[in-house]
């Protein structure tokens, strides 16, 4: 992936496709991803309702090997103290396919997340002594739309917390004043996007009043 327009790319993929076939993308090539490319899919970031438009946020790309080896580190290690027990469930023969195969993914991620070549965590100021991740994830999500629009993998991941205040310590950021919501690995995909597996609208829809 050399010589990208930056300018350009991403610019013509309709919104309601985009919405409809950004799934997640944890499977990513090591290959190196232009910052300013991440600079890009950030911009749109910073394109989400926030409340008061204070705009709380900071967007932090890891992209230091040495750095990415100790996050991943800290999220394998979380990862297998939470997610084993579920790792065991899945292995029932009762356990749901498209689930299972969300938790290979998932498992595939924390067992590769050194080679991802972005780290990409989301941060923003709390307000009263509490976090404010309602105001980071419309953020998120444009992040992750984004990067579906100019190609690149992306999922959104929390495991981190168990680890926040080292993590966000080791970024320069406060724990207290600036914690980090989010990490998005970022690259690459390995595989290629579509409809991620969702019940349909009409199970959801209501109109007027609920009806059961
Ligand atoms: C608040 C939140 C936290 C999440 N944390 C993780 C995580 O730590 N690790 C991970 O692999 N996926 C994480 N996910 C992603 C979900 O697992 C993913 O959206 C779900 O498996 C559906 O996958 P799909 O969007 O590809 O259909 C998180 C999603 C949300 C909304």
């Amino acid at each position: 992936m050399v010589n990208i327009d930056i300018d350009s790319i991403g610019e013509d993929l309709p919104l309601l496709e985009g919405i409809r076939t950004t799934r997640s993308i944890r499977r990513l090539l090591p290959d190196p991803v232009p910052v300013e490319l991440v600079r890009k899919v950030c911009e749109a970031g910073t394109f989400a309702p926030n409340g008061g438009n204070r705009q709380p946020w900071f967007f932090i790309a890891v992209m230091e090997q040495a750095r990415r080896q100790y996050i991943a580190r800290l999220y394998r290690d979380t990862f297998e103290r939470y997610i084993s027990p579920a790792r065991e469930a899945a292995k029932s023969p009762d356990f749901p396919p498209d689930k299972r195969r969300n938790m290979k993914a998932a498992i595939h991620l924390a067992e590769h997340l050194h080679e991802a070549p972005v780290h990409l965590f989301v941060a923003g100021w709390t307000r009263r002594g509490q976090p404010q991740t309602q105001a980071l994830f419309p953020a998120i999500q444009n992040v992750l739309l984004a990067c579906r629009a100019v190609g690149l993998g992306a999922s959104l991941t929390t495991a981190h917390r168990a680890h926040g205040a080292e993590i966000d310590e080791y970024l320069g950021l406060d724990p207290e004043k600036t914690p980090t919501a989010a990490l998005i690995p970022i690259g690459w995909p390995r595989g290629r996007y579509g409809r991620p597996t969702r019940r349909s609208i009409d199970t959801c829809f209501f109109v007027d009043r609920v009806d059961h």
